[in-house]
C-alpha cells in the first residue's frame, strides 16, 4: 500500500491513515507518546530531537486544536516551523495547492502537516512531494485524521489500560460527515476493541463498510448501558446539505449527552470529544466540564501524539 511506504530505515515515509497501519505500529507510537509526555508540557529535554529540521503547517480548512498541538510538536522537538497563512497567501490569487507546497517546499521543508476539506486530497498531495519530505494528514475531507484517531487512542489507555479487548466504545453523532469516527473505528479494531457501538440518526450513518463489525441503533440509553468509553461527535453542519437534521433542539432531546444520560454507562466511564464542541447540541455542558469528561486531556495528548509522529517519521 503505497499509503504506508517505507523509508529504507523502516520508518513511515508520510502519515495519512491509520487503515492498515496494524497493531504493533500503533502500539509503538502510543508507547512513544507516553514516553514524550513529560517533554509534550513544554521544557527543552527534546530540543535535540529535530534540530535543524523544518516543518511547515498548511491548513487549507481551520483549525484550533491541531494546527497548536502540531506547531507545538514541532517546536518541542526542536525544529523550525512554518505557519503559512493561506487567508494572506497567493492561494486567494488562484495558485494550486500543489504548486504553493511546491514553492514552500523549494525553501527547505521537511516535512508538511496538511489539513484539505476535500477526501484523499492530503495523499493526492503527498504525490507529489520531494522523495525526502514527510507529509502528514491532519484531517482531509471525511476520511481520515489519523493523529486525532492516536491521541484518542493514548487517552483510552491512560484511563483503561492496553488492553482494549475488554472495553466497549460507543460513538454518537454525525458519524457520517466525521474523519475523526472513521480514524477512531480504524484504531479501534486495529488494537482489538471488544466491542465498538455507533449511534446516530439514520441520516448522520456513514455507508455500511465503515460501520462493518459494529453494533448500530438510535436509542442512545440503550446503547449507553454499561459502556467503558464514550466518544461524542460535533454535528458538522458546515458538511451537510440540508435537512439531515430537524432541529438542534430535536437532535440534544435524542442523541445529546446529558448527566441522566451517562448514568446507563459504566460508573467510571470517561467521555470523550474531539472538538470543537457545540454544547447543548450534542453534549450538556456538566458532561462536558464534569468529573467523567477526559477532553481537555485529549488536547494535551494530542502535543505528545503528535510528537511521536513527528519524531517517527523524520528519525531524530
Ligand atoms: C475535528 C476535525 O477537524 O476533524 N476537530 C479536531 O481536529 N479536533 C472534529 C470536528 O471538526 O468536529
Amino acid at each position: 500500500m503505497t499509503e504506508h511506504a517505507l523509508t529504507p530505515d523502516g520508518r513511515l515515509r508520510h502519515f495519512l491513515t491509520l487503515d492498515g497501519l496494524g497493531a504493533a505500529r500503533i502500539e509503538h507510537l502510543l508507547e512513544s507518546a507516553e514516553a514524550l509526555r513529560p517533554h509534550a508540557a513544554g521544557g527543552t529535554g527534546a530540543r535535540q530531537v529535530l534540530a535543524g529540521r523544518t516543518v511547515c503547517n498548511l491548513f487549507f480548512e481551520n483549525s484550533t486544536r491541531t494546527r497548536t498541538s502540531f506547531q507545538l510538536a514541532a517546536q518541542r522537538l526542536g525544529a523550525d516551523v512554518v505557519n503559512f497563512d493561506i487567508a494572506a497567501s497567493s492561494v486567494k490569487k488562484g495558485e494550486s495547492a500543489l504548486d504553493t507546497l511546491r514553492t514552500i517546499e523549494a525553501m527547505g521543508m521537511d516535512a508538511f502537516v496538511i489539513r484539505h476539506a476535500e477526501n484523499g486530497a492530503v495523499a493526492a498531495l503527498s504525490d507529489g512531494v520531494l522523495p525526502s519530505t514527510s507529509v502528514l494528514n491532519a484531517g482531509d475531507g471525511r476520511a481520515a485524521h489519523p493523529t486525532q484517531g492516536l491521541l484518542d487512542m493514548l487517552t483510552i489507555r491512560q484511563h483503561k489500560g492496553s488492553d482494549f479487548s475488554k472495553l466497549t466504545a460507543l460513538i454518537v453523532g454525525d458519524v457520517r460527515h466525521s474523519r475523526v469516527a472513521r480514524s477512531d473505528l480504524h484504531a479501534l479494531r486495529a488494537l482489538g476493541c471488544g466491542e465498538i457501538r455507533v449511534c446516530a440518526p439514520q441520516s448522520l450513518l456513514p455507508e455500511a463498510d465503515t460501520l462493518v463489525g459494529c453494533t448500530v441503533g438510535q436509542q442512545l440509553d440503550a446503547l449507553l448501558e454499561g459502556v467503558d468509553v464514550v466518544m461524542m461527535l460535533r454535528v458538522q453542519r458546515e458538511r451537510m446539505e440540508e435537512g439531515l437534521v430537524p432541529s438542534l433542539d430535536e437532535y440534544f432531546r435524542t442523541f445529546g449527552l446529558t448527566r441522566s444520560r451517562l448514568a446507563k454507562a459504566k460508573p467510571n466511564a470517561i467521555v470523550m470529544h474531539p472538538g470543537p464542541m457545540n454544547r447543548g447540541v450534542e453534549i450538556a455542558d456538566d458532561v462536558a466540564d464534569g468529573p467523567q469528561s477526559v477532553i481537555l486531556q485529549q488536547v494535551a495528548n494530542g502535543v505528545a501524539v503528535r510528537m511521536a509522529v513527528l519524531k517517527h517519521l523524520l528519525g531524530g
